[in-house]
């Protein structure tokens, strides 16, 4: 009897050891004469656990991690084809509480899916949402995106709808799809985990997105430094061109779309959606003013739909069960689900995929389990590296787009960082002023200027000179940059910024450094 083990290819395994892993379990699997056959899925989303190793067993998977090269010996000696208890064992992986308690909608197949079988995707309802589609009016498909009530899950979170929309009713005889797989938020990795866990609900999502919105092309612009993700999505696309799911046909219905993938080098600001047209068309990433708006004038000039990964990735669910269905969970103005990121000093790393409404402090204290070093959580940043820093006060702050705006903050992509209280909040608000200035396009002043001024201000701050007189001077300039910047780069780095400073000003009174005496 053959045994199917499961061994993710996904970076995050890949770089603890996943192959080395393979490797051992073909090595010890002929060395006894038992017959496996690997399959190389996706993440489950646990870090901690990487690589986890699945074995099939009455048709359940029974989990194992984190594996080594080096535990796979001991693994067969205890009997773990047949998912037998070993200390690294955890038993049904879909009973594992922080997997059981997330809602799946976006990452269903994460994880359970060979990502580069077609067949694996139809069988868990893949394709289901684009064979709607083609039977829809455009018009129809965006109302129904619209209803769901999905909004850009990139950051500024824009109704998805509403964006299609526009560029369906601009005049233009080409029309692009623009996925924006930049990823470039410090703890954020769900685009990532889409592209190499399950590339087809992405290139569905565009798909869907092409018919709606009139484009026959779409692009995927990603970093250069997501070599396996660049690879899974290039041959996933491969796949389902030749399968009829893309080309002249969109799965028999005469209308066309098709696809690719495009790689940048890997600045940040080239995930700002005009400084990605720019670099998309070969050019410097530089911001462009805005208007126009790209759904009127972007890639080429052409109207053009921008949207972030996971955006486009949630839209095959809400076609295939309907915009009620989707619309369902959540709070207030935030519908859906969100695939929440939790990185930094943590001991249950990962992601968590939920309906809109956990506090914070439920995501931190319970579902990431507090700091990895044991030590009391000082701060939580959430959003990315524009993205506020989040006292334990406010722990109780829901995951909600307008809760986060009301106490100063963002969700961005949802991506958060623990730290624990050994951070120094200075030396945070410093390196978020440094990060503007090394990431910063250069187009506008506040920015360019501001950030490098930022970073001597915070010096002088921690070196004790006039310290009440530069605290003044960095929340001016904070302020400068708020207003006078061209982009959220400029105009969002005051978030981290003066959120350390609100919430931790004793950080911001160092002792004054004494002079040696001549
Ligand atoms: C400096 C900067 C970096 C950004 N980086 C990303 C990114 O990496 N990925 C992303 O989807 N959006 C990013 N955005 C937001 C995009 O400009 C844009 O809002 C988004 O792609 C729209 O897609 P959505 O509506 O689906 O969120 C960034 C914005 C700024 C200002
Ligand atoms: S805020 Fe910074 S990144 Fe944005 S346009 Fe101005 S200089 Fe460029």
């Amino acid at each position: 009897m053959t045994v199917k083990i499961y061994v993710p290819r996904d970076t995050a395994a890949l770089g603890l050891g996943a192959n080395k892993v393979v490797a051992a379990i073909e090595t010890e699997a002929a060395a006894r004469g038992l017959d496996v056959a690997i399959v190389r899925n996706g993440s489950r989303g646990m870090h901690w656990l990487e690589p986890l190793v699945e074995v099939v067993v009455d048709g359940e998977r029974i989990a194992y991690g984190p594996v080594k090269a080096s535990d796979v010996p001991s693994l067969f000696d205890a009997g773990f084809v047949s998912g037998a208890a070993h200390p690294l064992c955890h038993g049904s992986t879909k009973d594992i509480p922080f997997l059981k308690q997330q809602t799946r909608l976006t990452f269903s197949r994460c994880g359970i899916t060979d990502p580069l079988s077609l067949d694996d995707y139809r069988r868990f309802r893949g394709l289901t949402g684009l064979e709607k589609a083609v039977a829809m009016a455009p018009a129809d498909v965006v109302k129904e995106v619209t209803d769901s009530g999905l909004r850009g899950r990139g950051g500024a979170g824009f109704p998805t709808g509403i964006k299609w929309k526009t560029v369906l009713d601009a005049a233009g005889d080409r029309k692009y799809i623009v996925c924006n797989a930049d990823e470039g938020d410090s703890g954020t990795f769900a685009d990532r985990m889409i592209m190499e866990g399950d590339p087809f609900v992405l290139i569905e999502g565009m798909a869907i997105a092409g018919l709606a919105a009139g484009a026959t092309k779409g692009y995927i612009y990603t970093r250069s430094e997501y070599p396996h993700a660049i690879a899974i999505m290039s041959e996933a696309i491969e796949i389902a061109r030749k399968a009829g799911v893309l080309g002249p046909s969109v799965l028999g219905s005469g209308r066309a779309f098709d696809m690719e993938v495009r790689t940048g080098a890997g600045a940040y600001v080239c995930g700002e959606e005009t400084s990605l047209l720019n670099s998309l068309e070969g050019k410097r990433g530089v911001v462009r003013a805005k208007p126009p708006l790209p759904a009127h004038k972007g890639l080429f000039d052409c109207p053009t739909v921008i949207n972030n990964v996971i955006s486009l990735a949630s839209v095959p669910v809400i076609l295939d069960q309907g915009a009620a269905f989707y619309r369902d969970f959540g709070m207030g103005r935030s519908r859906g689900t969100i695939p929440i990121q939790i990185a930094g000093n943590v001991k249950h790393g990962g992601l968590y995929e939920t309906a809109f409404g956990l506090s914070l402090g439920e995501i931190v204290d319970h579902i990431a389990g507090g700091t990895a070093s044991g030590r009391p959580v000082k701060a939580v940043q959430v959003g990315g590296p524009l993205g506020a820093y989040f006292p334990r006060a406010l722990f109780d702050t829901p995951f909600d787009y307008e809760a986060f705006a009301a106490k100063d903050g963002l969700i961005g992509h949802a991506g958060i960082v623990v730290f624990d209280d050994t951070a120094d909040m200075l030396n945070q608000a410093r390196f978020a002023m440094e990060f503007c200035a090394i990431e910063s396009c250069g187009k506008c002043t506040p920015c360019r200027i501001g950030s490098t001024r930022g970073v001597e201000v915070a010096d002088n701050i921690a070196r004790g000179i006039e310290p009440e007189k530069n605290r003044e001077l960095l929340a001016d300039l904070c302020n400068t940059m708020k207003f006078g910047s061209l982009c959220a780069l400029g105009g969002f780095t005051p978030y981290p910024v003066m959120s350390a400073m609100t919430h931790f000003p004793e950080d911001f009174s160092p002792a004054p450094v004494v002079q040696a005496a001549e």
